[in-house]
């Protein structure tokens, strides 16, 4: 049994992040042509459909996409999330799970997964320490690994506020921040943008997010910086699509 608690997210994140699953789903999906069309082969070479899981999958318009780009190609697509969705009955080809992304060694077969969707979701498993929190992304990428079948993909999309020589100081500074839960400060972190205070964001240097994947036994296949030029020298915001491959047991 893992030790790990979930933190929903509140209405006004709830909010931002279905308008841009909505807006972005499509051409997120087509960053992965390459990845879905090796799968797609095996699936017609094998006769077996693939297995897809979208972990923090929120309203489901990601898997719908995936859905949508598997033309004649057999699939099951899993998407489980801690808060259920209205939007999720329109979509009766995708299997939607509440649950937490901490039970998923408890929810799946081991092997049982050709392909594993983390998109934007690591840097929300919030603990109430920041040594805690780390521990808990490291566990689940471990449980991914488990329920992925041998040499089986994980794509993960993630953030990264990249400052010069102060990475991981900066990183820790904005989980400081974020959990802050006394209303009048989290108004001001709110009033600078933060979507996410009083609940709490992780995000780490791009380096640590890849170090955490390969601790977990994943080797990494692909790494694209997505971020816009202006946003990556204004706001030192970098927004990463990392693809890594299932290696050798540990
Ligand atoms: C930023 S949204 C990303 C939604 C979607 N993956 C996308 O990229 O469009 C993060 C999602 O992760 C979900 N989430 C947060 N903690 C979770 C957990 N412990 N297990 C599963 N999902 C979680 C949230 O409810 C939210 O829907």
């Amino acid at each position: 049994m893992h030790e790990y608690s979930k933190v929903d997210i509140n209405n006004s994140q709830k909010e931002v992040f279905l308008e841009y699953e909505i807006n972005t789903a499509k051409e997120r999906v087509g960053r992965y042509k390459d990845v879905l069309d090796a799968y797609a082969k095996i699936s017609n070479e094998e006769k077996r459909p693939i297995k897809i899981l979208d972990i923090g999958g929120g309203g489901g318009h990601f898997s719908a996409a995936l859905s949508q780009h598997l033309v004649e190609v057999e699939y099951e697509i899993f998407s489980i999330d801690t808060i259920e969705h209205e939007s999720w009955s329109k979509f009766s080809e995708i299997s939607f799970i509440k649950g937490s992304a901490f039970e998923l060694n408890a929810l799946f077969d081991k092997n049982s997964f050709d392909l594993v969707f983390a998109n934007y979701v690591f840097h929300h498993l919030i603990q109430d320490s920041y040594r805690k929190t780390i521990n808990g992304i490291s566990f689940v990428m471990d449980s991914i690994k488990s329920i992925l079948n041998d040499g089986g993909t994980v794509c993960v999309s993630e953030i990264s506020y990249n400052i010069p020589k102060i990475e991981n100081l900066s990183s820790f500074l904005i989980y400081r921040a974020s959990i802050i839960k006394t209303p009048f400060l989290a108004m001001i972190f709110k009033k600078f943008g933060s979507k996410s205070a009083g609940v709490g964001v992780c995000f780490q240097p791009i380096k640590k997010w890849k170090y955490l994947l390969c601790k977990s036994g994943f080797r990494i296949s692909q790494s694209h910086d997505i971020s816009s030029r202006i946003v990556r020298i204004i706001l030192r915001e970098h927004v990463f699509n990392i693809v890594a491959t299932k290696g050798q047991d540990k």
